[in-house]
């Protein structure tokens, strides 16, 4: 029996309470994102501390433009086959653009649909005008982290996806929102793609930590998508991004090495092949015939 007192089980779901706790405590808080049974698997292997089944889904699973693409229903669908993998990273469940938008019954349901796929937390995008649909979340008992800075479902209203913060007003903004975000409760806050000067101060001016991507060294984590980090994804490459493995590469070489086998008759060998014993196969005619 676990007890107050008990020391933490290594293998129990890291919690966003937890998580809240890293703010100036430990190393740098890691994220990745992850779409499915196998990627929240490799994500969790790595001992990441929180698996993000991000809207990104749109673009580096589905072959859509943009993340406005992707409904609740689609994210639930990837949320439910992360959470198989059983991660003890904690799973997050992404709230895709207009799930969170129109009511506060609606984005109530939307986010209690992640979590009754698997997740144990969703994220929504925007600063203090998402102020309601964060208290409607965290009244139904389902934690928040927040996302500030570059918002990619905004991205038709602000034009593109472009640094956000980098005059006066836009950088007090972006601490504004984060500063509120954080005071409503969200456990922990994205910021993405904004100077690393506006990431330090806000990770200064809020108790929960910051998780940058294209935000520069001075917040409290750091996220990537999978399918960057590992060079599945090569069409574009932003400057924040690092990549770790060329996977693309090595998939479509691996491909074509089986399609070369194929083609010349070494795939597949008599090892790969069952086989009758000589009786069977003689009663059966085919003695001799079978290539060794
Ligand atoms: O959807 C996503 O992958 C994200 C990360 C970029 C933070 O929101």
């Amino acid at each position: 029996m676990t007890t107050a007192s008990s020391p933490p089980d290594a293998r129990a779901p890291i919690s966003a309470p937890e998580i809240a706790a890293r703010k100036g405590n430990g190393p740098p808080l890691v994220m990745v994102t992850a779409y499915d049974f196998p990627s929240a698997r490799v994500a969790d292997a790595a001992g990441v501390d929180m698996i993000l089944v991000g809207d990104t889904l749109a673009m580096v699973v589905l072959g859509y433009e943009d993340t406005l693409q992707v409904t609740t229903d689609d994210m639930a669908h990837h949320v439910a086959a992360a959470a198989r993998a059983r991660p003890r990273a904690l799973l997050i469940g992404d709230l895709p653009w207009l799930s969170y938008h129109v009511s506060s019954e609606e984005t109530v349901r939307n986010a209690a649909q992640l979590i009754r796929a698997g997740a144990a937390a969703v994220k929504l995008e925007g600063g203090r005008k998402r102020l309601g649909a964060i208290e409607a979340i965290l009244d139904a008992e389902i934690p928040v982290m927040g996302h500030v800075g570059l918002t990619p479902q905004s991205i038709h209203a602000v034009g593109g996806f472009k640094v956000q913060g980098k005059q006066l007003d836009a950088a007090h903004a972006i601490l504004d929102d984060a500063v509120a975000l954080a005071e409503a409760g969200c456990f922990a806050i994205v910021l993405e793609c904004v100077p690393d000067a506006v990431a330090r101060l806000v990770t200064d001016a809020v108790p929960v930590p910051t998780i940058g991507i294209g935000a520069g060294r001075h917040c409290d984590g750091q996220v990537l998508v999978y399918h960057d980090l590992l060079g599945l994804e090569d069409r574009m490459k932003p400057k924040f991004v690092r990549r770790y493995a060329s996977l693309k590469t090595d998939a479509t070489t691996a491909v074509a090495r089986f399609a070369d086998d194929v083609r010349s008759g070494r795939f597949p060998s008599s090892d790969e092949t069952y086989h009758v014993a000589d009786d069977v196969a003689e009663a059966l005619g085919l003695y001799g015939t079978a290539s060794a």
